[in-house]
């Protein structure tokens, strides 16, 4: 059932209180390497203000399993209050903790039209297990509840469920970037335009074996990819070199066989390295005739052409997984080809966070596709057809 988002309830004079997912990349110097997940968040923060009201909002940032702030730099949200500031260009304020003085006075004193942003979540010990003391602090803070932290959704962390469930008889609603994603991870996948190919890669079947299940039930074919192939590879016989390969795994490789028919397509070569280096020495071979002392690295030049027909031919496209060592080029080949397949297309073409949002920005085509994900494990276990606390608990449309 639709949920209720932002635009659905009345913001003016209230305090929305929000959930985001701000866990972005930084580096050393602390810089935020990667903003999308705090660009995606503004439309739901902007709703709010432009409309007379003010935002607290909530993150985590990495896993620092309820150390002080002062422990380690690394985990604080200051770097994202900065970026807010400098996006939004109004005042947005920081407190230093989640539920102490600071947060409380601060919050108290947030005027209508600005922001606050608490410090990460996870520094508290209540957060893990979602504590009532801790989400009632943080529940009085609101006069609504807002959940725009798609990538956290798979969590039952106390600022994803706890809090809410804490806010009785106020709304709880979604923001636009959750809306979006349920849309395209969800509702697009469960009546797609056909045919309706899905392309998993990465390294571990067992990563994806749910993922696979469910899409081999609903698309009309399902392309694999990346160096979990090794392990269907093994499961067929094939010889695998050094290649990665999860050995406990090749009998479900084979039941996934036995049960995709001709759904599943698996790699008919592979592009193959004897050292972990774009410089090593290559091959192409036969996808199961990979030599002693050499590893897969990408699928490889027949792959490509048989997939790229596939996916050239969709309406509907889910992208899960590079095909190879991305990062590495000339092992990139594969993945770009996948990736430039999807755009040349006429599809609805949804790319699951992780690896392949990071693959398909790298070669530049992220905006010529429909949706990108900036949900990692939030959006593996959407296309794994599963339901989430923190997004069921919404009030209903
Ligand atoms: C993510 O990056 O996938 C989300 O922010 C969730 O982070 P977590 O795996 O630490 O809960």
């Amino acid at each position: 059932m639709a949920k209720k988002t932002i635009a659905d309830v009345d913001v003016s004079g209230k305090a929305v209180l929000m959930r985001c997912d701000f866990n972005v990349p930084l580096d050393d110097g602390l810089q935020i390497t990667d903003d999308r997940r705090i660009t995606e968040a503004l439309p739901s923060i902007k709703s709010a203000l432009d409309r007379g009201g003010r935002v607290i909002l909530m993150s985590h940032l990495g896993r620092p399993e309820g150390k002080d702030p002062a422990d380690d730099a690394k985990y604080s949200l200051k770097p994202v209050a900065e970026r807010l500031h400098a996006l939004l260009g109004c005042p947005v304020h920081f407190a230093s903790d989640t539920v102490g003085d600071d947060a409380k006075a601060k919050s108290a004193a947030l005027k209508n039209g600005e922001v606050l942003l608490l410090e990460n979540v996870r520094f508290n010990k209540g957060e893990k297990k979602g504590d009532a003391d801790y989400a009632a602090v943080l529940a009085a803070m609101g006069d609504i509840y807002c959940n725009d932290a798609f990538g956290t959704c798979h969590r039952t962390e106390g600022s994803m469920v706890a809090v809410p469930n804490a806010m009785v008889g106020k709304p709880k609603v979604c923001g636009f970037l959750v809306e979006k994603e349920i849309q395209f991870l969800s509702e697009a996948i469960a009546e797609p335009k056909r045919p309706f190919v899905a392309i998993v890669g990465g390294k571990k079947v067992s990563d994806k074996i749910n993922v696979i299940q469910n899409l081999l039930n609903i698309c009309d074919k399902v392309l694999i990819g990346g160096a979990m192939a090794y392990t269907f590879s093994l499961a067929q016989g094939g010889a695998i070199g050094k290649s990665f390969v999860e050995v406990d795994k090749v009998d479900l490789a084979k039941s996934l066989i036995a049960s995709g028919g001709d759904k599943l397509l698996l790699p008919a070569d592979s592009h193959c390295g004897d050292d972990f280096k774009g410089s090593c020495n290559k091959q192409v071979v036969e996808a199961g005739q990979i030599p002693d002392g050499w590893e897969g690295f990408d699928i490889g030049p027949e792959t490509i052409k048989k997939y790229a027909d596939v996916i050239k031919s969709a309406k509907t496209v889910v992208w899960n997984g590079p095909m190879g060592v991305f990062e590495m080029p000339p092992f990139d080949a594969g993945t770009r080809a996948v990736a430039e397949a999807i755009v040349a297309s006429d599809s609805t073409s949804i790319i699951g966070g992780g690896d392949s949002a990071a693959a398909i920005q790298q070669f530049g085509l992220a905006d010529k596709v429909t949706h990108v994900s900036t949900g990692g494990g939030a959006s593996l276990e959407m296309l794994e057809g599963k339901k989430f606390a923190a997004v069921e608990l919404l009030d209903n449309k």
